[in-house]
């Protein structure tokens, strides 16, 4: 059991005494900009800065405008002095803004920085087929868009390629976006995972322990995915276009709409 904030958390990294609310790490611009909490900054940055071995090429979906994990990732591997981000936005304006931020930001930690345009499913295909057959990532991080099938197509394209050792961290492990990828990993027994209970989005943590999960195992990771896919609104969601989904949670008093369309 390792320590964090005096809480038992399990595999958790360990904490260096880095402090995320340190002036030079993160500024006042950085908190309001950024999704994640103070607490989920420091918890991504330790985990890079205290892995066993340090990753040397991280992936994330979902950069937003860049103030929040991406730059704390690029400080982190800055600290590590190694390391390269590819990071995965869908969004032109949003994706033009954050190379801007980041550039401004941090300098150096830029060199190390390959912003990367479009959705996750297309971006990291075309990512993976450009590179050598040895390319391996190290470290991901998942926050991208709230359709929960997002993080199982990600993670079913990354796993192949984050070797033994090798973490993922996905956001909103405890809304609608992490349903699906949470309990599948979780199944998953070539994986150790842990979802301590600081954040109340949920930080959700998975460390890669050997290369392929047992056929049983995966079996049940499937069957339990088929089993959270059929839910009603889960399978009245995948089953209409999302245009109708957005008139249809508009129409409906808003706690009903936020319950169906934010939480598990
Ligand atoms: C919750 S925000 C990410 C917050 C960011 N990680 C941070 O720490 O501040 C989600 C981002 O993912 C982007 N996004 C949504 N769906 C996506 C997809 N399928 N592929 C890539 N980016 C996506 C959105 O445009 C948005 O900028």
């Amino acid at each position: 059991m390792l320590e964090f904030n005096r809480k038992k958390v399990g595999l958790m990294p360990t904490l260096t005494k880095w402090n995320p609310m340190d002036e030079k790490t993160v500024t006042a611009q950085d908190v309001m900009e950024g999704q994640l909490s103070a607490w989920e900054r420091d918890f991504i940055t330790s985990a890079i800065l205290n892995a066993p071995s340090k990753p040397r090429v991280a992936l994330e979906v979902g950069t937003w405008l860049g103030w929040g994990s991406t730059l704390h990732i690029l400080r982190a591997m800055e600290q590590n002095q190694t390391g390269h981000l590819y990071g995965i936005e869908a969004v032109s304006s949003i994706y033009t803004q954050m190379v801007e931020n980041i550039r401004k930001a941090t300098p150096d930690g830029a060199k190390r920085f390959t912003p990367v345009f479009g959705f996750s499913d297309q971006a990291i295909s075309q990512l993976l087929s450009a590179q050598p057959p040895e390319f391996a990532i190290d470290f991901v991080f998942l926050d991208g868009g709230n359709n929960p099938m997002e993080q199982i197509i990600e993670f079913r394209l990354l796993a192949p390629y984050i070797p033994v050792g090798g973490q993922l961290l996905s956001h909103d492990a405890r809304r609608r976006k992490g349903k699906f990828l949470v309990p599948y990993l979780q199944s998953l027994d070539n994986w150790e995972t842990g979802l301590p209970d600081f954040s109340e989005a949920g930080l959700f943590y998975a460390r890669k322990l050997r290369p392929v999960p047992s056929s049983a195992s995966l079996k049940a990771a499937k069957r339990k995915l088929i089993q959270l896919r059929l839910e009603p609104k889960e399978a009245v969601s995948a089953i209409l276009p999302s245009w109708l989904c957005i008139i249809i949670l508009k129409l409906l008093p808003r706690r009903m709409a936020r319950s169906l369309s934010d939480e598990v």
